[in-house]
């Protein structure tokens, strides 16, 4: 291997509130990480409502100055310079945007949810494959060391049979006063609502350990499913996810709310149950919140008044912090960096049959509550305005 790390040229398409904490993380030095086999250069942005409005984030963020802005995503999808777009748009817009990046030739890291639904997933999908172009959801909490030490911790049955996960991404919102109609949040234009925002964070737990560690090929759950919708705008607000793995026969209840809290009281932490239990033969395993951003977890080992101790471990709470002081998205974009190096065309850390999956999860949940999107939303003609 060169000892001259691998560059990954970036153009950044959007400039909201999630498009400058990737991008400030981008451009934080890697060796903070230890990481020194690659490294990320911001090349350009786009906004779609002004040049000075991409410039003026280009300025906010500390991109280089030689970092192009466009008053248009087609522009940055035309940009030679650039090798891939990370798209931070409402989920509203991901399909038509996404599909814009890699029919431009571009490999693609796409915000999560990674469509509205699973058919526009299912295209990007054989898009990216048959222009051999990487692509991929950007679910960041994948990537966490945390998550990567609770995925071995588990794969190597530490836990015994794992027979049940809970996992839950609430926020105690005052939902009305705070989002009203317009926020994308609850607005139905924007795609709106607790499952495609929140809920995917619990189904991404509940994926990562009773999905992505079945033998192949795997087996997609039996899923039922309760909504309960914002009666201002019509989005769920409320959502709870009944998941049956047929290969292990284990449960998950993957819940997100809008109006109630996975942290109900931030002063009484230890008064928090996990958000995320992980229940095992052996013993459990449980996250603290927040669990897109996982930084701390606790092993309790199972006992028996007669057998004693079962497992092999002993309690234990595990303390992460993210390093370079930075958000921990850099991590993703690591991956992706040795992807594109790697000429693959996705990852195996969060793999695009996976994503489908979670799509396709979703897809049933909002069939059985009746929620369905306006407009253009769900459709996968290309291109269209939304
Ligand atoms: N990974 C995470 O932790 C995380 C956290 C928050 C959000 N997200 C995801 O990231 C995406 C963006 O969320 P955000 O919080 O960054 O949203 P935001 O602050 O509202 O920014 C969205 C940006 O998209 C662009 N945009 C294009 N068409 C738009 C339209 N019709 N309405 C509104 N904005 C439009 C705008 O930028 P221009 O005007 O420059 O085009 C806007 O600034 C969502 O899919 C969300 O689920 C992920």
């Amino acid at each position: 291997m060169s000892s001259q790390p691998f560059t990954l040229k970036w153009g950044i398409l959007a400039t909201g509130g999630i498009a400058k904490t990737f991008t400030k993380d981008l451009l934080i030095d890697p060796s903070t990480r230890n990481v020194t086999d690659i490294r990320h250069e911001v090349v350009a942005a786009a906004s779609s409502s002004s040049t000075s409005r991409a410039q003026d984030f280009l300025t906010d963020v500390g991109a280089p100055s030689s970092a192009k802005a466009y008053g248009s995503y087609a522009n940055l999808a035309a940009d030679k310079n650039v090798d891939i777009i990370y798209i931070a748009t409402p989920h509203s817009h991901h399909y038509q945007n996404a599909r814009l990046c890699l029919e431009a030739g571009k490999h693609v890291l796409c915000e999560k949810p990674f469509t509205v639904n699973a058919e526009q997933t299912k295209i990007l999908i054989d898009i990216a494959r048959k222009r051999k172009l990487f692509l991929m959801e950007a679910v960041w909490t994948r990537f966490f060391p945390l998550a990567r030490e609770v995925m071995q911790f588990v794969g190597e049955g530490r836990l015994g049979e794992v027979k049940r996960v809970w996992a839950d991404l609430s926020f105690w919102n005052d939902v009305e006063k705070e989002f009203g109609t317009g926020h994308r949040m609850v607005n139905l234009d924007l795609a709106g609502g607790a499952l495609l925002d929140l809920g995917v964070y619990s189904l991404t737990w509940v994926f990562q350990i009773l999905y992505h560690l079945q033998p192949l090929p795997r087996t997609p759950p039996i899923v039922s499913s309760t909504m309960t919708k914002y009666a201002p705008t019509g989005c769920d607000s409320q959502t709870t996810v009944l998941l049956t793995f047929p290969s292990s026969g284990a449960h998950a209840i993957a819940s997100t709310s809008l109006h109630i809290s996975s942290v109900p009281s931030p002063s009484h932490p230890s008064a928090t149950p996990a958000p995320v239990r992980i229940q095992g033969t052996l013993g459990e395993l449980t996250i603290a919140s927040p669990i897109y951003r996982p930084t701390s977890y606790t092993l309790i080992p199972a006992s028996n008044a007669k057998r004693g101790k079962l497992a092999d471990f002993e309690y234990a709470t595990k303390e992460f912090e993210v390093e370079g002081g930075g958000h921990g998205m850099f991590y993703e974009a690591d991956e992706c960096a040795r992807c594109v190096r790697d000429g693959k065309g996705e990852s195996e850390v969060c793999p695009l049959e996976e994503s489908l999956e979670v799509m396709r999860v979703m897809d049933g949940v909002r069939g059985a509550g009746a929620l369905v999107y306006p407009g253009g939303l769900e459709s996968v003609e290309f291109p269209l305005e939304v």
